[in-house]
This record gives structure tokens, sequence and C-alpha cells, in this order.
């Protein structure tokens, strides 16, 4: 039931505090030690490499998964989307771990390769938001997301809880390992930090939406851009904005776009900045400059600590580590407020269905 909400996506985000806090209890004990099965960090720990499939923006959330691993359990991880990996195999590593990222447990492409993993007997893990749900069920462990049921086609509140697990199961793994990277990590403490600033967030609805209908509401393409974790985000900020504002949106690595796509920029195209790392703020900064000097109009979403006066859009502080769980929060809402202010069925864009169980 959606209640006094227009659309369950707005519910959805809104939720998002509740459901970190959700997950800081379900799996963060009083201590801020991750109760996690030894079974799943004692087979994690043993692979060489971890693979992340999943499609859509559970891919997405993969990617920052992938360097969360990475920062905490120093594995190798790569992260692939499961209609390209069924078909086209990567060359494996000797000792595989698959984690599969899905929101329904029910992804089609993404089962394919869990098929093929089992019929290797490689160990696996689901993250998923549905308990014995088919990926679930065949998957050798399973993390649940505890998001509550997604009922909007566009996923909000289960990617951010894909990531939050992720930097719950990365601490774990790390600390199972003794890596002081992990040992140093507060996740707890950073995760209630996340669950009061996406509530900020949440607060300043109105803003978000004055530049939704300011920025967005006309223009035909949109892009934003970002470098290393805030790149990740752009992807997942663009697909949102596509899937139901039909806004040609795209998600570029900032320092790649003078290597061909800053061709695309014209006066009042808008350029969204997403800024929250401290080592690449300001080459994603000089970026956005570059396309300020072509004619864009120029966005930003900035973690408070590497704000400037006039950014748009500026996030509470958080680990920057995990800033993709705030600066991801204002793409959503300028998703909404842009299909909103169409017109458009927010809850249920053309052409899509939640759960996709073909291949
Ligand atoms: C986008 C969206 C889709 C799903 C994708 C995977 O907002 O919802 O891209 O993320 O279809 O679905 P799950 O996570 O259920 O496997």
């Amino acid at each position: 039931d959606k209640g006094a909400y227009p659309f369950y996506m707005l519910k959805e985000i809104d939720e998002q505090p509740a459901v970190m806090r959700r997950l800081v209890q379900e799996y963060l004990g009083a201590n801020g030690k991750p109760q996690i099965d030894e079974k799943l960090l004692a087979q994690m720990q043993e692979a060489d490499h971890l693979y992340i499939v999943g499609a859509g923006t559970s891919y997405h959330a993969g990617l920052v998964g992938a360097r969360l691993f990475e920062r905490f359990a120093q594995i190798p991880t790569s992260v692939h989307i499961s209609s390209e990996f069924a078909y086209e195999q990567p060359l494996l590593s000797k000792k595989p771990f698959f984690i599969f990222l899905s929101q329904s447990g029910e992804t089609a492409d993404s089962r394919e390769v869990l098929v093929h993993v089992n019929e290797n007997k490689w160990p696996s893990l689901t993250i998923t938001n549905v308990d014995k749900s088919t990926l679930s069920r065949e998957a050798t462990h399973t993390l649940l997301l505890y998001a509550g049921p997604e009922i909007a086609v566009a996923s909000t509140k289960a990617y951010t809880a894909q990531v939050a697990v992720e930097a719950i199961l990365a601490k774990a793994l790390g600390e199972y390992l003794g890596l002081e990277a992990a040992q140093k990590f507060d996740v707890k403490d950073e995760l209630a930090k996340v669950a009061n600033g996406m509530q900020a967030l949440v607060d300043s609805k109105d803003e978000i939406e004055a530049i939704a209908s300011h920025a967005l509401s006309k223009p035909r393409n949109a892009f934003y851009i970002g470098r290393g974790l805030d790149w990740s985000v752009s992807l997942e900020a663009a697909l949102k904005l596509k899937e139901i504002s039909y806004v040609q949106a795209e998600g570029f690595a900032s320092g790649e776009l003078k290597h061909g796509t800053i061709a695309l920029i014209e006066k009042n195209t808008p350029v969204i900045g997403i800024i929250t790392q401290s080592r690449t703020a300001g080459l994603t900064r000089s970026n956005l400059e570059e396309t300020a000097a072509r004619g864009a109009n120029i966005l930003t979403i900035a973690s408070r600590h590497l704000a400037k006066e006039d950014d748009s859009i500026i996030l509470p502080d958080v680990d920057e580590m995990i800033s993709p769980l705030l600066s991801v929060v204002p793409a959503q809402l300028l998703a909404y407020y842009t299909s909103l202010g169409k017109g458009l069925d927010v809850d249920k864009p053309r052409n899509l269905a939640k759960s996709v169980t073909v291949q």
C-alpha cells in the first residue's frame, strides 16, 4: 500500500534510511561486529578472485561492491553483466567465488550463469531481497537485503541495500583475513551516518524538485559524469533518468569526455558532476568546466568536505568508500521529479517489467 504517496517509487526512496537501520540491526551486533556465517567467510577467503554477476541496477551495485571487496578484503574482484557472462564467459581464475546480486532473485540471465556455476561446483552467494527466490535457493549462500517489497519498476532501495550489504560483507571478510583497512572501517557507525544523511536528503525534496524542473524537464539528453565510485554512481543515475523520464541519459567517466563524448555537448545540455572522492574531485571539476565552456548547463552533487559554494546539491559526509549510498539519492529524486513533471507513470515506465524472467 502506498498510503499518501502518489507513487511507490517516492515511498521506496523515502524508506531508504529505515532500510539502512534495519541492515545495521540484522547484520551488526551490539559491538558493531558483522554477524556473517563463518562458512561463507571461509569459502570466500579461499577464493583467488570474486566474480560479481548482475543485471541493470544490480550490476551497478556490483560495480561499487567490487571496489569495497578490493579495498577491505584485498581480493581481486570483477563485475559482469549476467547476459554477457552467460554467453561469453571470461577466462576464470583457479579458485573463483561468485556473488549474484538480484533484487528479485528471479532474473533469468543471472540464473543462467548460476546454473553453469553449479555444474562446475563453484561456491556462490546470492544477495537478494526475496527469501527463497530461485537464485537464493540455488546458490551456496544467501544474504538478504531486508528492504521490504520493491514495487516500482525503477529500483531504488534495493540498490542502496545491496551496496550496504556489500560494505558489511567486505568489512567482515577483511576482518576475518586480519586486514587493517577493514578493522579501521567502522561500518556500523558509517551506516548510521548514512541513514541520517539519507534522511536529510529526502527531506530536501523540494529543492531537488526545483532543480529537476529547471534543468531536466526540457532537454532530450543529459549526462552524469564522475571518476571511480562517482563514475559507478553516474551509470546508475543515468539509468534511473532514462528508464522513467525517457531522457537520453548517459554516465561517463569524466576523464573520457575529451576522448570523444564531449562532442555531444550543446548549448544547455545538462551535465551533472558527482564529486565525493578527494583524489579526483579537482579533476572532475575541471572536466565540468570544459563542458561549461561548450555551453553545458552544469550541476553538481558534492560531498560537504569537497563542496564549493555554488554546488547544486550537497551531501552529508560519510566515509568516501560508501559515498554512493548518499550520492545516488538525489539522482533517484531528480529522475522521479523529471518523470512526474512530464506526467508519466513513474512506477510503470513503458516497455519494462519489474522482474525479467526471459533471456
Ligand atoms: C532498474 C531495474 C533493473 C533491475 C534488473 C535486475 O531500475 O530495476 O535494471 O535492476 O532488471 O533485476 P534484479 O535485481 O531483480 O535481478
